[in-house]
């Protein structure tokens, strides 16, 4: 049943048995792992995409949650780019105050806090949270929900801005955040997110976004109809070039104000695409399959060739990758990542080693299986010797390649 409407949900993939994707396994702990099943459906009434069953939000969520926003420069510029504009466009006002949901480790706030803007991050994950008070941010540990929300209204007033990035895809009851909203945000107040665009997804078969903390694939079209049932409407959309392809999104209460021309036309284009209709996701999940053959053919293959493979950015994606496809220590020697808290650990469910970055040059390895695509730039920049040195980067959407 629709999490957003309670229509039925035509299911379009099922994974199977899936871990956590960001619960990195200490060895001596392999047998304390939770499974879940990852499939994922379009509602048929309200056009939402999202998964059939929920993992409970404590066990994604935690002191020990490893995701770092402020691991990737290029994610650093955008959030110090982002706070800019934010504060430029919606902060104007006498003594503003804003709002972030999900703020990780103050990789955006911490900007706004410098320029001494009035603030708020909510964010559930305690060690994230510590560091971004340790950046000068104003955190309240907790899970923004309609009763967080009652509370930050009497203890600092209403919000001119609430801002989200990331997190509001993640969060199954939106019906809460919605009300919360209501509650929290002044009569002109503007709530502004950004999350990974179904639209992308599926042009460039990013199976791997789908994961137990995405609950959500988002499209204009069903934030619009979402946001129409709690009283508010979309006033303006722009695409983003990060993590493979986001919408960010402007709302307003329904009524306060015309919806820009961008809006429009984007909606248009959706319908053009065919974004909720199924043919397009039975595509997609042929896409998917093929990418499973093709990649475990190439990873055996070169295996039984005696070539050295290893994984780069031990991301929650490459959980979906690496568990769906089969692909565990004897295809893949070990996954590197620059993240200290996933060092020593095991991958979630195949169980592969995961080590420093530095690794990679010890010596360099043959192939190296690009997990954390959506820094392909930035990676490759600074891993350039593996390259020269004649080490071969394996990408596998939309289609495995060696390049
Ligand atoms: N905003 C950061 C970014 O874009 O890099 C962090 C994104 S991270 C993938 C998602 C964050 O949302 C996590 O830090 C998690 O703890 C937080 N989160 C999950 N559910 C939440 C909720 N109900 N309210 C606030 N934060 C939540
Ligand atoms: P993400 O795809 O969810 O943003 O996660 C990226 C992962 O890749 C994260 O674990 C950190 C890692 N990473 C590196 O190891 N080196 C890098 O240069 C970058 C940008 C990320
Ligand atoms: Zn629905």
């Amino acid at each position: 049943m629709c999490r957003v409407c309670g229509g039925p949900v035509r299911q379009f993939f099922d994974f199977g048995r899936q871990p956590l994707s960001d619960a990195f396994v200490d060895p001596d702990r392999v047998d304390e792992e939770y499974f879940y099943r990852l499939a994922v459906g379009l509602c048929e009434s309200c056009g939402m995409t999202q998964l059939l069953d929920e993992v409970p939000r404590d066990r994604m969520f935690h002191e020990a949650y490893p995701y770092h926003s402020s691991g990737s420069a290029h994610m650093r510029r955008h959030f110090e780019q982002t706070a800019g504009r934010l504060s430029r466009a919606h902060l104007r006002g006498d003594d503003p105050f804003v709002v972030e949901i999900g703020c990780n480790d103050g990789v955006m706030l911490r900007a706004l806090a410098k320029e001494g803007i009035r603030h708020l991050g909510v964010e559930p994950s305690g060690g994230v949270a510590e560091l971004a008070r340790q950046q000068g941010v104003r955190v309240r540990n907790t899970f923004f929900e309609e009763g967080t929300a009652a509370e930050i209204r009497a203890a600092d007033g209403p919000a001119d801005l609430v801002y989200s990035a990331n997190t509001i895809c993640h969060i199954p009851y939106l019906d809460s955040v919605f009300r919360g909203l209501d509650t929290l945000l002044a009569p002109h107040g503007v709530f502004v997110f950004e999350d990974p665009y179904l639209g992308d997804i599926l042009e460039r078969t990013t199976f791997d976004q789908i994961y137990d903390e995405h609950f959500y694939f988002f499209t204009l079209t069903s934030v619009r109809t979402a946001a129409a049932r709690y009283g508010f409407e979309v006033v303006d959309v722009e695409r983003l070039p990060v993590h493979g392809g986001e919408l960010r999104y402007t709302l307003r209460r329904a009524g306060r104000g015309a919806p820009s021309p961008a809006v429009a036309e984007l909606a248009a284009e959706e319908e053009r695409r065919g974004l909720c209709r199924p043919e397009v996701f039975e595509g997609f999940a042929a896409g998917i399959e093929r990418i499973r053959t093709d990649l475990t053919d190439l990873l055996r293959g070169l295996r039984a060739d005696g070539k050295r493979v290893v994984g780069y950015g031990a991301t929650a994606k490459s959980a979906t990758v690496t568990n769906y496809c089969g692909i565990g220590p004897e295809l893949i020697e070990w996954v590197c990542d620059a993240t200290p808290a996933k060092h020593g650990r095991l991958t979630p469910g195949t169980h592969i080693p995961v080590r420093p970055t530095e690794a990679l040059t010890e010596p360099y390895p043959d192939y190296a299986v690009l997990f954390a695509w959506n820094h392909a730039e930035e990676i490759m920049a600074k891993e350039r010797l593996f390259r020269e040195s004649g080490g071969r980067w394996i990408v596998y959407a939309p289609e495995v390649r060696v390049i």
